[in-house]
């Protein structure tokens, strides 16, 4: 297996990422530790951009001696932030984008020069529950609402639209009958942790030896052990509904 990038030319080093943040960071920290420790020499992250000052995820980054940039987004010309956004881009000789809780929309000018290689994740299973405005306790809040007995994560392509680029990976988690939106947020955030540096990473592999991005596939996700391809057995449903 290559475990070097070509995406940077002659010169071949590991996959350079950027993660976009604007609060907390815990899906940062969770890709910090995994491309610090036994993935470094697959990708690292380089940078880390938020559009706030002061966030937890700019912490996070500088505990972790990773260089951080704050691109202002609110008020501002669309085209003033792309161009920023391109030349912190540029700077830093970033291959990949993983959106952590960036509650901002990437400049279309921004997708379209990183086309495919822009990822976000969401705390529930896309197309539903998503789109511009459904972040943080407001997406459980929905779940919840609409009476859904799962719920999940998803990790998809950015494309110029909130939450609706191609789907790489989707991990369901249950709802709870006492759920409140902060218990289905934390045990949906879990999941989170494990399943994003893992795709970064299968999505990095790709990049390293020129493979376009692309869905997990069930195939994949049967190897990796998240999907049993034959469904549940009659045992399992007779359980679940109680009926055993
Ligand atoms: C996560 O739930 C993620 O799915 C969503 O925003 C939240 C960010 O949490 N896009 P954190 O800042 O990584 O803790």
């Amino acid at each position: 297996m290559n475990q070097t990038s070509r995406t940077a030319g002659a010169t071949t080093r590991p996959v350079r990422i950027a993660v976009f943040a604007s609060g907390g960071g815990t899906n940062l920290q969770a890709l910090l530790d995994h491309f610090q420790g036994g993935a470094a020499e697959i990708a690292r992250v380089a940078l880390v951009v938020s559009d706030r000052e002061g966030v937890g995820a700019l912490d996070r980054a500088e505990r972790a001696g990773v260089a951080t940039r704050v691109i202002p987004v609110r008020g501002r010309d669309e085209d003033d932030v792309a161009r920023d956004t391109l030349a912190a881009l540029s700077d830093a000789e970033v291959d990949l984008v993983a959106l952590a809780g960036y509650l901002r929309l990437v400049p279309a000018e921004v997708v379209r020069r990183y086309r495919d290689r822009i990822l976000n994740i969401h705390p529930a299973l896309l197309p539903a529950f998503g789109g511009k405005g459904m972040y943080g306790a407001r997406v459980h809040a929905a779940v919840i609402e609409a009476g859904c007995r799962i719920s999940g994560a998803t990790i998809h392509v950015v494309d110029e639209e909130y939450d609706r680029g191609a789907i790489l990976l989707q991990w369901p988690v249950p709802v709870l009958a006492d759920d409140t939106p902060e218990r289905l947020a934390a045990r949906v955030l879990r999941v989170e942790h494990r399943i994003y540096p893992l795709t970064v990473e299968a999505v990095a592999r790709g990049l390293a030896t020129g493979e376009a991005v692309r869905p997990l596939s069930l195939p994949d996700a049967v190897t990796f052990g998240l999907v049993d391809a034959d469904g549940p057995d009659e045992a399992e449903v007779r359980r679940a509904l109680g009926l055993l």
